[in-house]
């Protein structure tokens, strides 16, 4: 009887400290499991459907799916953190984060400064209008209120056309906070990566947006970021990519996301 009891108090205690250290785990962040060194990825989570949080502070989206694949494949334990675009590439330097996974395309000017994955997704630019816009094509912009989010390839391809010193160009911290200025008539589009553009249009047909495909705009592809000179990380997020292209998961995934 008493040991019954003692072996109770041991089991509610257990359940106690679980809960606890479940709840402490603290939002925003996942863990991969086992002991070994923790790889520490930025994303910035508001990019459906490649990376954005749940009701539940979950993490979610196409990128998310893959590097959790990749880290697995390649042998690595990672650690997910939600990180402000804007800055992001600088946590790199500065050790606060080892990988950054945020549908980044990779670009001449920021391999100068980074090391990048082989790539792993291709892109191109699109344009989110209202319904009865006049804007047919990218051109057309030129004199109109674009909304782009700060530092992208968006805000590139839309400086290049408008002089980055524009005032008709309204840089926003987030993709979802341009769209917004959009619903709101304050821009007359939305420069993005077509995967987000198009997620966004299809999943809020109340907002009265349609897209905009530009043929004119190059091809963009997506990798991972690392630290300059990474090599041990680098060999293995690689590895991790080319065994899940081989075996499958890669296509999976992506035609979750995708796939029609
Ligand atoms: N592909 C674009 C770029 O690299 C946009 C990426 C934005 N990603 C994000 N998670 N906000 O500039």
């Amino acid at each position: 009887m008493k040991n019954l009891k003692t072996v109770m108090m041991f089991a509610i205690s257990l359940v106690m400290i679980v809960t606890l250290a479940a709840c402490g785990a603290g939002k925003n962040e996942e863990t991969g499991s086992g002991s070994a060194k923790e790889y520490i990825v930025a994303t910035d989570a508001s990019y459906a459907p490649f990376e954005s949080l749940t009701e539940k502070n979950e993490f979610i989206g196409f990128d998310i799916e893959l590097v959790k694949a990749v880290a697995e494949k390649g042998g690595i334990n990672i650690k997910i953190v939600n990180t402000p675009w804007e800055g992001m590439f600088a946590t790199l330097n500065n050790g606060d984060r080892d990988l950054l996974v945020s549908a980044i395309t990779i670009t001449d000017e920021r391999k100068k400064e980074y090391d990048f994955s082989d790539p792993y997704f291709e892109a191109r630019q699109s344009m989110a209008v209202p319904n009865n816009t006049s804007i047919k094509n990218f051109a057309e912009l030129k004199g109109k209120k674009v909304g782009v989010q700060t530092g992208t390839t968006g805000d590139e391809v839309v400086s290049k056309l408008m002089g980055a010193d524009s005032k008709d160009i309204r840089r926003f911290e987030t993709t979802p906070l341009a769209l917004k200025e959009l619903e709101n008539g304050g821009v007359d589009a939305v420069v993005a990566d077509n995967g987000v553009v198009k997620y966004y249009v299809k999943n809020n047909p109340d907002k009265g947006f349609k897209t905009i495909d530009e043929p004119l705009f190059a091809a963009e592809y997506y990798g991972f970021v690392m630290k300059k000179g990474n090599t041990e990380l680098m060999g293995k997020i690689n590895d991790g990519l080319k065994k899940i292209k081989e075996d499958g998961t890669y296509d999976a995934i992506y035609n979750k996301y995708f796939g029609e």
